[in-house]
């Protein structure tokens, strides 16, 4: 798994680093390639390869997505560290871009990371046909916005230090998480033109799949190492975060996440051997240390 993995975020490094290079220099280019590039997992591209697998597409157009993808969740950790949100100094074992590179620079190495992945989207040598293009860019940009990513990040902030309900911490992870996930697992329906209530099946194992992630990462803010995670642990606790952890207790949201591989495994079983791949990466997710 950490070899598929690895070869994926060597792929993905590859195409941006290389995208990046045939653009004009800037200043800000700097900040962004350090929001980018200081390690990162790029678990999101993997599952973009498994279900990818499942229908048979070609994986040069599946790094490029996924490096899309990956501009985005660099953007939304850049954003996610800043003092007005997070307030953390250490990502990916490192400064965070802010204490770098200063507050203004990475909020607008953020944005640019943003825009850089629609013009990865749009890119002619994404070969896809306009229309697709365009559905991805709009499946995209919906899950990134008040219903997606910037939405889950509100209501992170909003619950702080509030008593909220299992089912609202849900709908805020799935946001926040989620739906990057979704557009993972729907892009490779979008491309072969499924009709929608495939697509629909596909985005709700995306939202199980990024509810898992981000419950696998409190449980790392919970009990991990800040050595090993390379971000400072312990935080979500101090900030009063509304987790599942801080309302269910840690045994039972461990529970809860082995009940969402179940699920998920249940809603893959029909792509028979295909489905191991994605079924190796959801053990991957649970018990990761970083
Ligand atoms: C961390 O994401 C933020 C969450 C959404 C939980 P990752 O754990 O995927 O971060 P990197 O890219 O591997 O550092
Ligand atoms: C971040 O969640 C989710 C995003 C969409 C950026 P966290 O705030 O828990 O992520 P970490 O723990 O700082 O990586
Ligand atoms: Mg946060
Ligand atoms: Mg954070
Ligand atoms: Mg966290």
């Amino acid at each position: 798994m950490q070899k598929k993995l690895d070869k994926i975020a060597n792929d993905t490094n590859f195409f941006l680093k290389n995208f990046i290079k045939k653009q004009k220099k800037s200043d800000l280019i700097v900040a962004m390639k350090y929001g980018l590039f200081s390690g990162g997992k790029k678990i999101r591209s993997k599952i973009l390869v498994d279900v990818g697998s499942f229908f048979k597409i070609d994986y040069k157009s599946l790094i490029m997505i996924g490096s899309a993808v990956e501009c985005i969740h660099a953007y939304s950790l850049i954003h996610d560290d800043l003092p007005c949100m997070d307030n953390d100094k250490l990502r990916r074992g490192k400064p965070s871009t802010h204490i770098k590179f200063g507050e203004s620079t990475a909020v607008l190495a953020g944005n640019s990371l943003l825009t850089l992945a629609f013009e990865i989207l749009s890119y002619s040598g994404l070969k896809l046909n306009e229309k697709t293009k365009i559905n991805l860019i709009d499946k995209i940009s919906k899950y990134s916005g008040h219903l997606g990513i910037a939405g889950g990040q509100y209501l992170d902030l909003y619950y702080e230090k509030k008593k909220i309900s299992m089912n609202k911490i849900i709908e805020m992870e799935i946001k926040k998480t989620g739906k990057l996930f979704s557009f993972c697992c729907t892009a490779p329906l979008i491309i072969k033109k499924k009709n929608r209530l495939e697509i629909k099946k596909f985005e709700n194992i995306g939202e199980n799949i990024g509810l898992l992630f981000q419950v696998a990462d409190d449980i790392i803010d919970y009990q991990g190492n800040s050595f090993i995670a390379g971000k400072k642990t312990g935080k979500d606790a101090k900030k009063g975060k509304a987790t599942l952890i801080s309302l269910l207790g840690y045994k039972n949201t461990i529970k809860y996440a082995k009940y969402l591989i179940l699920k998920i495994n249940k809603q893959i079983k029909k792509y028979g051997s295909k489905s191991q791949n994605l079924s190796e990466t959801l053990d991957y997710i649970l018990y990761r240390s970083k």
